[in-house]
């Protein structure tokens, strides 16, 4: 199957429609304008929000249209789902939150444009890793842009809860579970989730990452080494997560939030969230600061990995020229130091230009910042799989699936998951 029918199959039009009618937010059509960029995204929580608007800002400044396309939905599957059927009506974005390998199956199906020239004159490959230039390029030409670097291993505690209790964010896994149980017996949610698919891969790629450390992670999702994907450790890690899902998060989380869940830990009804750096940007939006009202920490085990998530705007082909002037604009200012600083401050991430200055950014920032580069010396710095950056959408929605069905069947066989998971990742 080519990449076009996979795409026209895993999409039913119909069943699309309402979805991406209720997705498009007006803008005021009346200002003159330069050009229209509709932005198709999926950053609706409020400290999403505040990161995209932070853009639309931007854009608007230098005399362009902004179209907002926010389709909810953490993690982005009902947003590539409302793309997919776009493309395929032959009515796609200007510019569409697209990350990882998806990249290139995009680029293979002709939609993208060539970024090439406001990279070469705003120095792009000068100032991104080449590591990360690479996922942005299709037949070695830019398509996409690149605006922050998330970690994905991180833990956040709720700092007063913890200290009332006299406990310590944990570092270990045995500690996680100590910490678990003394928060339980004091009548506080352990851990706060939503039970969603990549929520709950989320959650699995971390215990992957803590019992197989970064070599093993590598090995099952990247190499898709069979051994490792059927091996006892990953039987393990499926264990420890039954474990945290069964005894430690409640039993309302089906279906819930992400922000929802970072809001139980911040009115301290939760005490801890298993969940990458865009849960800090809510902290950040109610003001809350690290250190005083929460604590992030790896998640335990993985002290030394950084798990990274480097979210990017893909450019689509477009006809009209002041359309494809405002595009231009926004792929130029996404890289310049300005957007990189204040999107990234209020997005929890940061920047993804090689010479940022974070010094003025928050203690968790400059953790990540040091834990990236500690972690890219040696064998530390490995793609999320729970968000796009390791495998094809294909092969992520198959493991999604897996860890999905197994977390919620209280009879679920580590054993068979493991065997299910290889399958998956090996197709
Ligand atoms: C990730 C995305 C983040 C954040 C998160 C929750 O996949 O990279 O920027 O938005 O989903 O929606």
């Amino acid at each position: 199957m080519n990449a076009i029918t996979r795409i026209a199959a895993a999409v039913s039009l119909a069943s699309l429609l309402p979805l991406a009618l209720t997705s498009n937010i007006a803008v005021a059509a009346d200002a003159p304008s330069k050009g229209t960029i509709e932005v198709l995204h999926w950053w609706t929580a409020g400290g999403e929000r505040a990161g995209i608007n932070v853009l639309q800002k931007l854009v608007e400044k230098d005399g362009y249209t902004w179209k907002d396309n926010g389709v909810a939905g953490g993690g982005g599957e009902a947003a590539m789902t409302v793309l997919k059927s776009r493309a395929v009506a032959g009515n796609p974005p200007g510019a569409a939150q697209i990350k990882g390998p998806s990249i290139q199956e995009w680029g293979e199906l002709g939609f993208l444009t060539n970024l090439d020239d406001v990279a070469k004159a705003n120095n792009w490959d000068k100032i991104l890793a080449p590591q990360i230039a690479d996922i942005m390029k299709y037949d070695g030409h830019y398509v996409a842009v690149p605006v922050n670097i998330h970690r994905v291993n991180w833990l956040w505690v709720n700092k007063p809860v913890f200290d009332k209790l006299g406990i310590k964010a944990p570092t270990t896994l045995d500690e996680l579970y100590a910490v678990s149980d003394k928060l339980k017996a004091a009548g506080i949610i352990p851990l706060a989730h939503g039970g969603e698919a990549w929520q709950d891969s989320t959650v699995f790629e971390d215990l992957v990452l803590s019992i197989l450390g970064p070599e093993g992670f590598h090995k099952a999702f990247v190499d898709k080494d069979e051994a490792t994907l059927t091996g006892p450790k990953m039987v393990q890690a499926f264990e420890a997560l039954k474990k945290l899902e069964g005894n430690y998060m409640d039993p309302d989380k089906s279906g819930r939030k992400w922000n929802d869940a970072t809001g139980l830990v911040m009115t301290g009804k939760a005490g801890m969230q298993i969940m990458g750096d865009w849960a800090k940007a809510e902290w950040t939006a109610a003001g809350k600061k690290s250190g005083t009202d929460y604590e992030c920490v790896p998640f335990p085990g993985t002290q030394g990995s950084f798990t990274y998530n480097i979210d990017s705007l893909a450019m689509f082909k477009l006809k009209d020229p002041g359309a494809i002037a405002a595009q231009q604009d926004l792929a130029k200012i996404a890289l310049e130091p300005e957007f990189q600083t204040v999107f990234n401050q209020n997005k929890g991430s940061i920047p993804v230009r090689s010479d940022a200055d974070v010094s003025k950014f928050d203690a968790c920032a400059q953790k990540s910042q040091a834990d990236y580069k500690a972690a890219a010396a040696g064998a530390g710095l490995q793609p999320t799989m729970a968000h796009g950056m390791a495998t094809s959408p294909a092969v992520e929605g198959a493991v999604f699936d897996v860890v999905t069905n197994f977390a919620n069947d209280p009879k679920g066989d580590a054993k068979k998951a493991a065997e299910q998971l290889a399958k998956a990742v090996m197709q």
